[in-house]
Parts: C-alpha cells; sequence; structure tokens
C-alpha cells in the first residue's frame, strides 16, 4: 500500500484505476477549462501569515454548518455519477462522511438511490436538487428525500442547461458505459473497478430511473439534462421549493453579489460560492475570488459556504479566512473514491483535516471560527482586477 500523504497521491492511483469515461468526466472543466484552472490557481495566490509563541493546546477545527455540528467545515458536495468511480461510490461516500463528522450531499443524478443510501447511513445526509419540468416527478424526488429524513436541501442554480465538457462528447459518457470497442478496450485495463462493479447494488441513476415515465434516454447524462432540466427557473420557483420542503435549504452556485443579495431575500439558510467546479460558465471567475465580494454583499445576512478548487487543508483555512462559515470539496473526495473506495475518501478528508489544523496552528489560530484576514496576505488586486 503506498504512503498517501496528500490529495495528489489519491488523484495519482484514481487515475490508473478508474475507465478513462469517468477519470475524464471527473477531471475536466467546460469549454477552454480557464475557469476549471483558476479555481485552483487563485488559491495559490493567497499566503498565510505565520505567528509563532502562541499557545496551541486544546485546538479544535470543530465548527458548525448550517446550525449541525461538524468535525471540521467540510462538506462532501454533491457529484453526479459517483457509483461509477467506485461500486456503490454514494454509499462509501456517505459511510466515510458520516464516520468522520463532516456532511454528506447526495447528487439528484447519483447511482444509489436516496433510499440507498439512507438504508446505508445512520445519521441525515443532505440532498442535492436539480430542478426539472415535470413538476409532479420533484414533488416525488422532494418527498422522497424527506422520507429519508435528509437534514438540508441543497438546490443548484448554476445548471439548467449543461456547459459543454468535450471529453465527455468524444467519450459517450453514460451510466452504465456504452460497450463499443473503444470503451471495451479501456475496461479491459480497469479489470478491478469492474470486478467490483459487477457486485454494485446498482449501475444507472437511481432517482430517476423506475420513477419517471417515458424518458429517451436515462444512461446519458447529456441527454437527460437537455430534456428534463428546467430552463425557466427562477427566484419565484426557488421560494415555492423552499416552502415544499419547509426545511433548511442552501442555495447552490451563486457567484454574483447580486444573486447572493436575492438568495439572502427568498431566506435561505446558507449559499454556496460556486462555479461548479469550473464545469459550467466557462470565463467566470474562480470561487475564491468572488468569495469577499459576497461576503461584503451578505455576509452578515447568510451563512456563506464555498466549494470550487479546494484540493488542500490550506485551501480550506483561506476560504474560512476570507468569511466563509464552510467549504465543500468535489474532486478531492472523488479522487480519494477512485483510488481506494471509501477507505480513500477517509483518506483524503484526514489529509486534508490534518492540513487544515497543523497550518491553523502555525497562523497562531487555536480554531477555524478565529479564522480571518488578519490570517492571510492576500494580493492588492485580488478582487479588484476584474472591476
Ligand atoms: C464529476 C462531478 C460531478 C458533479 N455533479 C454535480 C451534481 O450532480 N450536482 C451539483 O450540484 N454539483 C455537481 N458537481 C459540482 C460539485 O458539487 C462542486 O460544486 C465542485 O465539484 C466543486 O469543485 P471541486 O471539484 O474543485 O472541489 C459536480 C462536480 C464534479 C467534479
Amino acid at each position: 500500500m503506498p504512503v498517501i500523504t496528500n490529495i495528489e497521491d489519491l488523484k495519482r492511483i484514481y487515475a490508473r484505476r478508474v475507465p478513462k469515461m469517468f477519470f475524464d468526466y471527473a477531471e475536466s472543466g467546460s469549454w477552454t477549462e480557464q475557469t476549471f484552472r483558476d479555481n485552483t490557481n487563485d488559491f495559490e495566490q493567497i499566503r498565510l501569515r505565520q505567528r509563532v509563541a502562541v499557545d496551541m493546546a486544546g485546538r479544535t477545527t470543530a465548527s458548525r454548518m448550517i446550525g449541525q455540528e461538524v468535525a471540521m467545515p467540510v462538506a462532501l458536495a454533491p457529484v453526479g455519477l459517483t457509483g461509477m468511480q467506485s461500486a456503490d461510490g454514494e454509499i462509501k461516500a456517505a459511510r466515510a462522511a458520516e464516520a468522520f463528522g463532516v456532511p454528506f450531499t447526495l447528487s439528484t443524478m447519483s447511482i444509489n438511490s436516496i433510499e440507498e443510501v439512507a438504508e446505508a447511513t445512520t445519521k441525515p445526509f443532505w440532498f442535492q436538487l436539480y430542478t426539472m419540468k415535470d413538476e409532479d416527478y420533484m414533488r416525488r424526488l422532494i418527498g422522497r428525500a424527506k422520507a429519508a429524513n435528509c437534514s438540508a436541501l441543497v438546490i443548484t442554480l448554476d445548471l439548467q442547461i449543461l456547459g459543454q465538457r468535450h471529453k465527455d462528447l468524444k467519450n459517450g459518457l453514460s451510466a452504465p458505459p456504452k460497450l463499443t470497442p473503444r470503451t471495451i478496450a479501456n475496461l479491459m485495463t480497469k479489470w478491478a473497478w469492474g470486478i467490483e462493479m459487477l457486485g454494485a447494488k446498482r449501475r444507472n441513476f437511481g432517482n430517476i430511473v423506475g420513477h419517471v415515465e417515458g424518458i429517451s434516454d436515462a444512461s446519458s447524462l447529456g441527454a437527460w439534462t437537455a430534456e428534463q432540466f428546467d430552463p425557466s427557473l427562477d427566484w419565484g420557483k426557488i421560494e415555492k421549493l423552499k416552502e415544499m420542503w419547509g426545511g433548511k435549504v442552501i442555495l447552490k452556485g451563486i457567484l454574483d453579489e447580486e444573486d447572493a443579495k436575492m438568495a439572502a431575500k427568498v431566506g435561505a439558510d446558507a449559499i454556496t460560492v460556486s462555479n461548479h467546479g469550473g464545469r459550467q460558465l466557462d470565463g467566470a471567475l474562480s470561487s475564491i475570488r468572488m468569495l469577499p465580494r459576497i461576503m461584503d454583499a451578505v455576509g452578515d445576512q447568510v451563512e456563506v459556504h464555498l466549494d470550487s478548487g479546494i484540493r488542500s487543508g490550506q485551501d480550506v483555512l483561506k476560504a474560512l479566512a476570507l468569511g466563509a462559515t464552510g467549504t465543500m470539496i468535489g474532486r478531492a473526495f472523488v479522487y480519494g473514491l477512485g483510488a481506494m473506495g471509501q477507505q480513500g475518501v477517509t483518506r483524503a478528508l484526514e489529509v486534508i483535516h490534518k492540513e487544515l489544523d497543523t497550518s491553523m496552528a502555525l497562523c497562531g489560530e487555536k480554531s477555524v471560527s478565529n479564522l480571518g484576514r488578519h490570517n492571510l496576505m492576500v494580493p492588492e488586486d485580488f478582487t479588484g482586477r476584474w472591476a
């Protein structure tokens, strides 16, 4: 077993183990991938301020996200097709998150269904909703999340239509993979993945297949999105969904001050500053660069979380120091899952926790709630260059 000390180590193993189609699906951004690259590069622009001779005994990363206790403010983001990265991947990731004490978010486009994840876990998880044209189906989906005791509804706002990812089109991304000479040739080199997958509870979209009638192609993410997602989603509809749910709501995919203000106005419990990991509007600014502006606009009105580009505990620290109360990781946990299943997700969380805890201590802070701008060195033009 190789010694895993950082998220990159998990990514290297992941790249070897998982079929190209699913590796490419995770490891890509839309169009030119500029925003995808900026998300990670912009974290590197921010530096940490070292402090010494501060008593570090008894420090903690424990915190709260939407009122729920968390071992560290890092939730697992909703990731479609997680169960194609590793057999029953959603169940494995949810179990790892539960044992670690951080929230797990199940995507609408998951492989394991809401019910399967609920049955395999003991604590409530968050459910992510994509809004669909079919209102009855939406109502049923929300009802299923309520019945499964989900503790938050994460409504994703930045994917009414799908940003194009070239590799997914070229690979013919689908779940399960369609067997063509090219996919067969690649699958034959990923035998460990294949053997595991044969024993999976499910290999199709568990929240969709069997729950919707008349779908032309439920195996293709692209086809399903184009056919079913609601392009007319607006703030009025968001308010209705919030009412229908009746519990905690997180609005995910906010990247602009004006949208952040609207989200606060409709009474979101939290917003996630996110550009979907650079998978939607290519050319948009990175989440970390937009965070200070959004904090200025709504930081005193609504809880603010951030995702997109987090690959280390230092990145988490930077987001918290710029004002976020919580963060989400997408690819960082997917690498772990694809590399080593549940154990790999646990390892990803351990790595990030250790980096956060150590960096926080070296910044002279004993608690994540004390982190602030005083811990950072931020380039003068970090937020202002693209006025
Ligand atoms: C492979 C993949 C699938 C995703 N699927 C979903 C999804 O189904 N629903 C959603 O709201 N966001 C989805 N996202 C976006 C993530 O929730 C999150 O915003 C993003 O991964 C954060 O960026 P990071 O991967 O750099 O951490 C997906 C991201 C990836 C990488």
